[in-house]
């Protein structure tokens, strides 16, 4: 299966760990150009170079910066004169229950969940527009969907993400941007490896498949969402959660 993304330049942000390393990872794998972006440079530094390629850049960026954003992306196109993805990954937890839940608990989330995303699309979307062509990925969750108790704040996020991707899949269409959300489930990651044996037990018994998912099963569905294959898919939401949205 050819995915035809050899060349193109990809914007990953939450780029440092986790589910976004390793979108990092795959888009690299199939040829893209990538530019990774999170809080801690540091720690992207250790991703640039234990991927040891001229095809990644990394640059630390807070997203709820629009501004420090559209900086990044000027020196991007100046660079490598092209900006053809953008994946939206970075995203915080502030989980308290709503009697305990003060003001920045909740801004915090939103700032930077749903309003980071904002800040990204209006950056990219200048670009993708004069060329005609874009794919965006914003990596939701369940939680956006089911909801959970102490994630009000996330689970709102997350739900404003989906609407905020179907406006802009009607508004974007004509330009020939395609923009879709990936909605993990439970993820293995180092996060979810710390849990009580029983707990894990629990949560994989409310799941179809019966395990948690791995990042890799996120990155290649991003790699299809943003590659040919997936030309007539706008504006939806993928699951990619072993089924446990369907009980
Ligand atoms: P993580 O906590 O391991 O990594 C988050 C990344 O986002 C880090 O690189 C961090 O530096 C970056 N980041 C946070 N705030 C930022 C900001 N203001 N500006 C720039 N970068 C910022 O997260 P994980 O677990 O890999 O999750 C990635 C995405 O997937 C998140 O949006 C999360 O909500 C979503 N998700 C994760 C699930 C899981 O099981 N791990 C399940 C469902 C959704």
């Amino acid at each position: 299966m050819n995915l035809n993304i050899k060349d193109k330049v990809a914007i990953v942000t939450g780029a440092s760990r986790g589910i976004g390393k390793a979108i990092v990872y795959k888009l690299v794998s199939y040829g893209c150009k990538v530019v990774l972006i999170s809080r801690n440079l540091d720690d992207l530094k250790k991703v640039e170079k234990d991927l040891n390629t001229e095809k990644v850049m990394c640059f630390q960026c807070d997203i709820t910066n629009q501004q420090e954003f559209k900086v990044i992306v000027s020196k991007v196109v100046d660079l490598w004169g092209s900006l053809d993805i953008l994946i939206n990954n970075a995203g915080i937890t502030k989980d308290k229950l709503l009697l305990r839940m003060n003001e920045s608990d909740w801004v915090d989330v939103i700032d930077v969940n749903l309003k980071g995303c904002y800040n990204t699309i209006k950056v990219v979307s200048n670009q993708m527009i004069r060329k005609k062509q874009g794919k965006i990925v914003n990596i939701t969750s369940v939680i956006g969907q089911i909801g959970n108790s102490g994630q009000a704040n996330y689970a709102a996020s997350k739900s404003g993400i989906e609407g905020l991707t179907r406006s802009l899949a009607v508004e974007f269409g004509s330009r020939n941007i395609n923009i879709n959300c990936i909605a993990p489930g439970y993820i293995e990651t180092d996060m979810t490896k710390n849990l009580d044996k029983k707990v894990i037990q629990d949560m994989k018994n409310n799941i179809p498949l019966n395990k948690f998912g791995l990042t890799s099963d996120i990155s290649e569905v991003v790699c299809f969402l943003v590659s040919d294959l997936s030309s007539f898919i706008t504006g939806q939401v993928i699951n990619v959660d072993g089924g446990m949205t369907i009980k």
